[in-house]
């Protein structure tokens, strides 16, 4: 770039002002070959620059200007020389002052106002600042008028290699999984160099492999870090560190460089199979032990990690595969023997069960190295324990008829200890589930027997439970639920099913229904008992009524003529024997009282001059008369009783004139009312010459009794 402005320039203007610059003495010349710019002048053309310009318009550019050079980080005795400003315009005879402003003027830049020398008087940094804007004119010495109008010039600082490469995103972590092949790209790095990128190689970098070899190789120019070796095994190393550098100027002697880690770590893959640690296990296990209980654990290792290392356990062969099961525990990775089917140590003693784990998540590029599976013999030794009885049968049913006798052997139940020191078992009748005491049991035999009687129709089951217990160790106990279903026998008659009350109409019609019944059954079956109706064989040529059966197995009962009138007779009883299908068939005589009524034309009853309504008038009048005899009796007792005492005890109970006086106010007491009339009309009769005006009559008795006991 800056050659091809130069030559732009040089095309533009004619060469006025020669600007060159000193090279100091420094390490670093190179670029200092293009730095050094001579450009040519021009015309100026002050319409483009400012008013005051105007009055030069014709004077010619006399700058050669471009861009100066000045190495950074310069630190000599003197200030460095960064160039010379020298302007070709004729002075005539005035002479030509150089003047500098913008940025760093005065500053970090000075310029020698007669030689037009531009010194650097501070050490620069390019990093810092690459670039500086300044402005050059030349003025008349003595006036300080301008003698041409201002021109810009840049000073560009540059570049040393004074920075290092730097990894800012240091240190790096990377994974990649184990047994990759050779060169499987890991990751990359990048470092950045403060240099300039475009100058030299300042920033021209190279990065190396300093440890982490021979694992990991990396691409000096793209960082690009990949394996080095094939087939690296997590399972023997899972982590490397790598140091890295990075070095400018292309990696020559010389350069600046700077390092960073990256640690790789290497992932699982399944390359693994699991391994059982032991090839034998032994357990053992109480044959009472409750089902789905935990028996014993098994464990292979393995040695990949994560999902790489699950297995699955199964029972592969073995004389227990059917009582016993293995499940995967994933958490723990092994695998759970447990029970599924009741031990039985009389039975069978030891079990051998051959287990696998196999891994669940293969790898097929590891298949070929054997199968990712493992097998190991597990011996299983059962434990007698003391077990309660068993009974032959977990429940019983049993069936006795109704009418069973007492005593009589309903069933049996048994019951054997399953323990090689067999116990006797004696049995018992749980009396919280019969609490009748309908049945007892021989605790010998466990036979039951009926002790009360049974009804069917009371309690059709009798679910009761009975204990066994071991003889020599009763705390051995087991109960078994015994359900008695009483059964049917013919034992209840059939009745009728509701109190009928038939009535006939005087006026019926011979053959006219009087009245529809029905039986019931209390026996079996409830609903399809077949009912035989008959009339009493006496009354089997009955004139008056006669009986037809129903299909619905209910009973008519129809009149047979139409001469009933109550005058005649008013009620008719009509026995009816009813049969049940029972086997032997039980019957019953019910009577069906018949009321002759009057009915109305249409057979609507309006009036039954029936016992019912006389009945109770009749005895109501028996019962007065009943009443009135017995009030007659009474008074004539009482009548009785006072002559008796008047003639036999009254000097023993007139003691003084108190005892007359308390018997005078308690007989006149007991002697008020209404009924007395009758009592003093009696006694009238029979003490006529008691007989006074206005006196009661007992009392009179009595004070006139007194003179007779004085005298
Ligand atoms: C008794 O047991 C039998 C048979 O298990 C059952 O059908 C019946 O409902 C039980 N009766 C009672 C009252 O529990
Ligand atoms: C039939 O009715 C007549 C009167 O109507 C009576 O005298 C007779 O005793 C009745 N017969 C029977 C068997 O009830």
């Amino acid at each position: 770039m800056p050659e091809r402005l130069t030559e732009t320039l040089m095309d533009l203007w004619t060469p006025l002002i020669i600007l060159w610059i000193t090279l100091p003495s420094c390490v670093y010349t190179a670029p200092m070959n293009q730095a050094h710019v001579l450009t040519t002048g021009s015309p100026l053309e002050l319409s483009r620059q400012s008013e005051d310009m105007r009055i030069l318009s014709r004077s010619k550019r006399g700058w050669v200007w471009n861009q100066m050079f000045v190495l950074e980080e310069f630190s000599g005795p003197e200030p460095i020389l960064v160039g010379r400003l020298h302007t070709d315009l004729d002075p005539g005879s005035k002479k030509i002052k150089y003047i500098l402003s913008g940025d760093g003027a005065g500053t970090i830049f000075q310029i020698n106002d007669i030689t037009g020398d531009i010194h650097a008087i501070k050490r620069l940094d390019r990093e810092e600042k690459a670039e500086y804007t300044l402005t050059a004119q030349a003025v008349d010495f003595e006036t300080n008028k301008p003698l041409e109008p201002p021109s810009e010039f840049i000073i560009k600082v540059q570049d040393i290699n004074d920075n290092a490469p730097e990894f800012l995103n240091g240190p790096y972590h990377a994974t990649v999984p184990e047994m990759s092949i050779l060169g499987t790209s890991v990751t990359n790095v990048t470092a950045t160099d403060a240099d300039d990128p475009v100058y030299g190689n300042s920033a021209k970098l190279v990065y190396s492999i300093l440890e982490g070899q021979p694992y990991f190789s990396i691409e000096p120019e793209t960082a690009i870090i990949k394996t080095a070796l094939p087939n690296m095994d997590r399972e023997a190393k899972e982590e490397y560190l790598v140091v890295i550098q990075a070095k400018d100027m292309g990696g020559h002697s010389g350069g600046l460089s700077g390092t960073t880690t990256l640690t790789v770590t290497l992932t699982d893959v399944n390359d693994n199979p699991p391994k059982f640690a032991q090839s034998l296990y032994h357990f053992s296990v109480p044959e009472d032990v409750v089902l789905g209980t935990a028996i014993g654990r098994v464990k292979a290792n393995d040695q990949d990690i994560g999902e790489n290392a699950q297995s699955s356990y199964d029972i592969i062969d073995g004389d227990g595969t059917a009582l016993f099961e293995i499940t995967s525990d994933a958490q723990a990775q092994d695998g759970v023997i447990r029970l599924r089917k009741p031990l039985d140590f009389e039975t069978k003693k030891s079990y051998t069960l051959k287990v696998e784990a196999a891994n669940i998540h293969i790898d097929p590029r590891f298949s070929s190295r054997g199968p990712f599976k493992d097998t190991a013999t597990v011996k299983i030794v059962v434990e007698d324990a003391d077990e309660p009885p068993v009974f032959s049968s977990p429940t019983y049913l049993l069936e006795v008829h109704e009418n069973a006798a007492l005593n009589s052997v309903i069933g049996q139940v048994t019951a054997r200890d399953p323990d090689i020191t067999s116990s006797p078992i004696r049995f018992s009748i749980d009396r919280h589930t019969d609490l009748e005491r309908q049945f007892n049991i021989n605790a010998d035999d466990g036979k039951i027997t009926l002790a009360t009687p049974l009804d069917r129709e009371l309690s059709v089951w009798h679910n009761i439970t009975i204990i066994a217990t071991e003889i020599r160790n009763h705390s051995q106990i087991s109960r078994v639920p015994v359900a008695i279903k009483v059964l049917d026998v013919n034992d209840n008659a059939p009745e009728f099913a509701s109190e009928y009350e038939a009535f006939l109409c005087e006026n019926g019609k011979p053959g006219q229904v009087i009245q529809t019944v029905s039986a019931m059954d209390k026996d079996d079956p409830k609903n399809g008992h077949f009912f035989l109706y008959s009339l009493l064989p006496e009354m089997v040529n009955n004139p008056n009524f006669t009986i037809k059966k129903n299909e619905d197995n209910s009973l008519s009962i129809l009149a047979k003529h139409n001469g009933f009138n109550r005058q005649k007779q008013e009620v008719y009883l009509l026995p009816i024997v009813i049969s049940d299908s029972g086997n032997p068939p039980l019957s019953s005589t019910s009577t069906l009282t018949i009321r002759v009524c009057g009915c109305s034309n249409d057979g609507v009853v309006q009036s039954c001059n029936v016992e019912a309504y006389v009945l109770p008038i009749g005895l109501s009048m028996g019962a007065l008369i009943a009443i009135l005899a017995c009030i007659i009796l009474l008074l004539v007792i009482v009548v009785l009783f006072v002559t008796l005492r008047r003639h036999k005890n009254e000097p023993l109970i007139i003691k003084d004139d108190e005892d007359v006086r308390e018997n005078i106010i308690r007989y006149d007491d007991e002697g008020g009312g209404e009924e007395d009339t009758e009592a003093f009309d009696i006694a009238t009769l029979q003490n006529p010459d008691g007989i006074n005006g206005f006196l009661p009559h007992y009392q009179r008795g009595f004070l006139r009794g007194i003179p007779e006991n004085a005298a």
